[in-house]
């Protein structure tokens, strides 16, 4: 005999807890399915361990997917202001970081607690480390097969996210119920990850290892800016990570270091001034000294300031401002914050989340095709997709 409830949820993360929570709270009978330990462990690990839960500034902009539109009706039916009253509620210290980024004052397991209290107060039925190994429609809704036992439910959410971070458990589970189900599903890559670069340049570049610096990351005609970080690989820093989701093979990205600085100014009064000076040293006021000390030894500018050309300077600035790199990957789903891509939105109802072809089979959070921005947009859509599906049911 299977154990019969009115929803059935795939996926104890953001969304599947925030769909719980809400279908519970409005007397749905509801289970919710995990095959990890615990649940929301991308919460426990989010933002440094205090959770950038939301953006203040979240609109459908700070968001990518092959259909614009269809995050907005969610977006704006859970607003982060609602998600901070919850927040508030449960008396949970935040504050806002930069860029509208609001983390816990004190740790990201106060997030999970309060969304295991609320759904608690839902009558939500959690089931921890439960493999699912079949899914299937009938007349009455879906039947499925898991290390618990058969569970029959009239709906069935798949909040199961995305492929990122295979260690803590992602799977492509989602994709995989949408094709069962005749359901399409985008190109799915890796975002949010740091970009890798080719050997010979790796090698050009490692004396920057460790070196972070306020950038403009630029790819065709979009544009971050916020810091950027050298590294053993490659490059890495929140403007890469965010720069990475618009990236593609083949493709180079742009680079302006310290957008701030007018450094032909700076080296020219610098060589009216004191023209003993080593161009490096000057730089180095304005850059890290190890930048400082790369750039001019890339372009031989080691004789002192007197002795350096307006082209010099020249140059100098350019390679500064518009420093142009063609990576040659990223690292993968191993270290990539979420997955770009995903069930093909077109086939959703932008309200409630639903299959348009079949009924009672929703997707929501990570594994639909709406890929956040870096700082909180990735948790807002999930809790936004997450409400919308739960009001519904
Ligand atoms: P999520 O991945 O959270 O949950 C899916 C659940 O489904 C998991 O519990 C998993 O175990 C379960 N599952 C998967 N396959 C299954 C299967 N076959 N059977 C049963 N269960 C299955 N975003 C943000 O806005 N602010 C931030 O600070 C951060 N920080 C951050 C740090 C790091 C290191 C990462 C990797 C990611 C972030 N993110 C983030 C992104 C954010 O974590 C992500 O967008 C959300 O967790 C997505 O929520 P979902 O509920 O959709 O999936």
């Amino acid at each position: 005999m299977a154990m019969n409830y009115d929803v059935a949820i795939i996926g104890a993360g953001a969304a599947g807890m925030m769909a719980a929570l809400r279908a519970g709270q409005k007397g749905r009978r509801v289970i919710l399915l995990d095959h990890a330990k615990a649940p929301g462990e991308k919460i426990r690990i989010s933002g440094g361990g205090r959770c950038n839960f939301t953006n203040i500034h979240a609109s459908a902009k700070n968001f990518l997917s092959e259909n614009r539109h269809f995050c907005k009706s969610a977006l704006a039916r859970f607003t982060p202001s609602d998600f901070i009253a919850m927040v508030d509620r449960h008396k949970i210290a935040w504050h806002e970081k930069t860029l509208g980024q609001l983390f816990c004052d004190n740790s990201a397991k106060d997030i999970i607690r309060m969304l295991l209290d609320e759904m608690h107060a839902g009558k939500v039925d959690m089931r921890l480390g439960c493999e699912i190994s079949d899914v299937a429609r009938n007349i009455d809704g879906f039947i499925l097969r898991t290390s618990e036992g058969a569970i029959a439910a009239s709906a069935l959410v798949i909040a199961s996210g995305g492929k990122s971070i295979p260690k803590m458990g992602a799977t492509g589970f989602a994709y995989r119920i949408a094709e069962q189900f005749g359901l399409a599903v985008t190109e799915t890559r890796p975002a949010l990850v740091p970009l890798t670069l080719e050997p010979n340049l790796l090698g050009d570049v490692a004396p920057l290892s460790g070196v972070s610096v306020d950038a403009i990351v630029s790819h065709g005609k979009t544009s971050f800016r916020e810091a950027m970080l050298f590294t053993h690989r490659g490059l890495s820093g929140p403007a890469i990570l965010q720069i990475s989701s618009y990236w593609r093979e083949g493709d180079e990205i742009h680079l302006s270091l310290e957008p701030e600085l007018a450094i032909l100014d700076l080296l020219k009064s610098a060589r009216k001034d004191n023209g003993k000076q080593a161009v490096q040293t000057v730089l180095a006021q304005y850059l890290p000294k190890r930048l400082a000390q790369y750039l001019t030894e890339r372009l031989e500018m080691t004789r002192p300031l007197a002795d350096q050309s307006d082209r010099a300077f020249l140059s100098l600035e350019a390679s500064i401002r518009r420093w142009a790199i063609k990576p040659a990957g990223t690292e993968g789903y191993r270290t990539a914050e979420v997955t770009l891509g995903g069930v093909d939105t077109r086939q959703l109802d932008s309200k409630t989340m639903m299959a348009n072809s079949v009924p009672g089979l929703f997707f929501i959070g990570e594994c639909v095709d709406v890929t956040g921005w870096l700082g909180g947009y990735n948790f807002q859509w999930a809790w936004a997709s997450g409400h919308a599906c739960g009001e519904s049911l």
